[in-house]
């Protein structure tokens, strides 16, 4: 199969709209999309990706009210969590009944994206869009179009290119099925500004039960090898990225938005070795850090 590129979003539709894969950008990072009425639409997403079967998908609306229609009984808290983050970088898993989207889960992860070419796509499929990230199942996920070539030329149809995307990282999955609202997966929008905007108190996934299956496998790593370094001192320089220049020595930058795209440079480069400063303030950064332990296989638990 040849894999067009193109800035044109119309061909996307009618794709889609006929049960075929598309990729295409969102604010956090590309997509790999099937309307939701194609069951084998959504079967073909987890053999393209290689993706485990027990994965869920986060399925991709235009407006709440078609998320409501998706939803059994919405806990009072999604309301304000949609009015206040949709369209945005914030997955919400609510109860549904299962189905192959949700992997048989019980439960089913929806979020509307801001980026206007997944929101035109949205629009005018006129259904919701089942869609993981477009990378090969534990790869960086792609944040340009070339990334998404790079794992999927060949396996699907078309990628709509959109420029690189804004955010760099998968968007903060908060489970609101749990007593208390929990971060299966942090991300842009923190828990910080989460509890602030809705004054309520919200707890984020440390070690523990998983309770977001994709947690359990290795994800967003290159295929060298990745080394977080805490001590400035033992750096050695192979191919390094800190969060700013280190005297005499060449660094790439570290930052969610270009994390992706340097790991994947540095496939392209055949480098062996990653080594990535983690400074105090990147320690801090909880949705940065995750991506940093699990590229580097470092906690397959850490959440
Ligand atoms: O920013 C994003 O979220 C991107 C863009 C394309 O929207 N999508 C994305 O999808 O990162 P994916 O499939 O790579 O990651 C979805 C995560 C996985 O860790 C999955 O296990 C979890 O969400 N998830 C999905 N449905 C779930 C559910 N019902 N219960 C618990 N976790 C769920
Ligand atoms: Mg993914």
């Amino acid at each position: 199969m040849k894999t067009s590129v193109t800035k044109d979003f119309k061909e996307a539709i009618s794709l889609l709209r006929r049960g075929e894969l598309v990729a295409f950008p969102t604010e956090t990072v590309y997509g790999l999309g099937a309307c939701i009425h194609h069951p084998d639409a959504i079967k073909k997403i987890f053999s393209v990706k290689g993706r485990p079967a027990d994965n869920p998908l986060i399925t991709h609306v235009a407006s709440v009210s078609q998320a409501l229609e998706l939803i059994q009984d919405p806990p009072p808290i999604f309301y304000p969590l949609a009015d206040l983050f949709w369209p945005g970088p914030l997955t919400l898993i609510v109860p549904a009944l299962p189905s192959a989207v949700s992997a048989d889960q019980p439960s089913l992860a929806i979020r509307m994206p801001r980026h206007k070419i997944a929101k035109k796509i949205l629009q005018g499929v006129k259904s919701p869009i089942a869609a993981p990230s477009a990378n090969l199942s534990g790869r960086p996920s792609p944040t340009t179009a070339q990334a998404v070539l790079e794992d999927l030329s060949g396996k699907i149809p078309l990628i709509v290119d959109g420029g690189p995307c804004s955010i760099g990282i998968e968007s903060t999955v908060l489970s609101l099925v749990h007593p208390v609202p929990t971060i299966l997966r942090p991300g842009r929008i923190t828990r910080h500004e989460l509890e602030e905007k809705l004054k309520i108190s919200i707890e984020q996934t440390q070690k523990g039960p998983l309770l977001s299956p994709g947690m359990k496998y290795r994800h967003y790593a290159p295929r060298a090898k990745v080394r977080l370094v805490f001590n400035c001192e033992e750096l050695k320089g192979s191919f390094l990225l800190s969060r700013k220049p280190i005297r005499g020595k060449i660094t790439h930058l570290l930052s969610s938005k270009t994390l992706y795209h340097t790991l994947r440079e540095a496939d392209r480069l055949n480098m062996q070795e990653v080594e990535i400063y983690c400074d105090p303030i990147v320690q801090s950064d909880s949705a940065l850090m995750n991506r940093l332990l699990r590229a580097a296989d470092v906690d397959h638990a850490m959440e």
